[in-house]
């Protein structure tokens, strides 16, 4: 076989395989599902820039306030010579201002799932802080992800995961996940988190479900991404957007209604639709400070310090390995 044809097979195998994960969610009985990694095509990314500039999403501009009021007392708490390894960099810019903050900060590592993400960000760093050693990695942050070798050793790795994205996992993943980071950061090491806070349904509803409309366009664009790359067959304009608050859970669930009964074609697989069902395509879940710092005990992180605004609408942690 060539190597062209053992490529072709392995792409085939691939979207076999990202059916099935789609076709999975799609026939449970209780609550038919999505897997939102599918939010993020280029259009997606677009219109979640969107969405972190408007009114009603408040979690962008809070956090942001938080960090430029809070750097120096962070960068004092963390020390000199640190390494600073950011998860996600489409949030380079919350990262400066920790970097103009600390005291000889010696090297950055933002690591994302996308490589010219990542790549640009790490490009415009290098390019305005000459003196840090800039080591990107593309990869998907979920899973270990081990640090490459930096020229200057530091006295201290501070992981930073910013824009409440901690609240997109389940609770088990996510203390999973953050326990990942504590051993990545390893003793000494430290993590700088942001974390949306529990408030007024109306105000969550409200950020989830902006009046412009951009949140129920990035939702639907999901299926407009599914139909593209695995040739499904969506209609966009019989499913509308919800988001609902829901106290027990303490979480924002993302919904697609259909509009009417239908029948989507999942490569063989027909998924039939009720009038009036959802399909869930993403949780955001809130943290009261106290809910917060029992999870981040759990997955092995002790609290040293909280900021919050005046609103007390959204929490950033130090976290210290315990
Ligand atoms: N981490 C963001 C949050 O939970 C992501 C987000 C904002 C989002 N708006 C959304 C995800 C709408 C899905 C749909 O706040």
């Amino acid at each position: 076989m060539s190597r062209r044809e053992v490529e072709l097979l392995e792409h085939r195998s691939h979207l076999r395989t990202q059916l099935e994960e789609v076709a999975i969610g799609l026939t449970q009985t209780d609550q038919k599902t999505l897997p939102c990694k599918w939010f993020y095509d280029e259009l997606g990314s677009q219109l979640f820039d969107r969405i972190c500039t408007l009114d009603a999403y408040y979690p962008t501009r809070t956090e942001h306030r938080i960090l430029e009021d809070s750097a120096e007392a962070m960068a004092r708490m963390c020390g000199p010579e640190c390494a600073i390894i950011e998860y996600g960099a489409g949030s380079v810019v919350k990262v400066r201002f920790l970097l103009d903050a600390l005291e000889e900060p010696v090297a950055v590592v933002p690591i994302d799932i996308s490589g010219s993400h990542v790549a640009a960000a790490a490009a415009e760093l290098a390019a305005d802080y000459p003196a840090i050693e800039v080591l990107p990695v593309c990869a998907d942050y979920t899973r270990h992800v081990p640090l490459p070798p930096m020229r200057r050793e530091a006295r201290r790795k501070v992981a930073f995961f910013p824009g409440s994205t901690i609240g997109n996992f389940h609770r088990d993943a996510a203390i999973e996940f953050l326990s990942r980071i504590a051993q990545t950061v390893g003793e000494h090491g430290a993590l700088i988190i942001g974390v949306d806070r529990k408030k007024d349904a109306a105000i969550l509803e409200l950020a989830y479900n902006d009046p412009e409309g951009i949140t129920a366009e990035f939702n639907r664009n999901l299926l407009r991404h599914l139909n593209r790359e695995l040739g499904t067959d969506f209609d966009l304009d019989r499913f509308t957007h919800r988001a609902v608050y829901s106290e027990a859970r303490g979480r924002i669930e993302m919904h697609l209604e259909s509009e009417s009964d239908q029948t989507v074609m999942v490569g063989e697989t027909p998924v039939e639709l009720t009038s009036g069902e959802t399909i869930r395509t993403e949780c955001s879940y809130k943290y009261s400070s106290s809910e917060f710092r029992v999870l981040a005990r759990e997955a092995g992180f002790r609290c040293r310090a909280e900021w919050t605004d005046e609103d007390r609408l959204f929490g950033v942690y130090l976290l210290e390995v315990a």
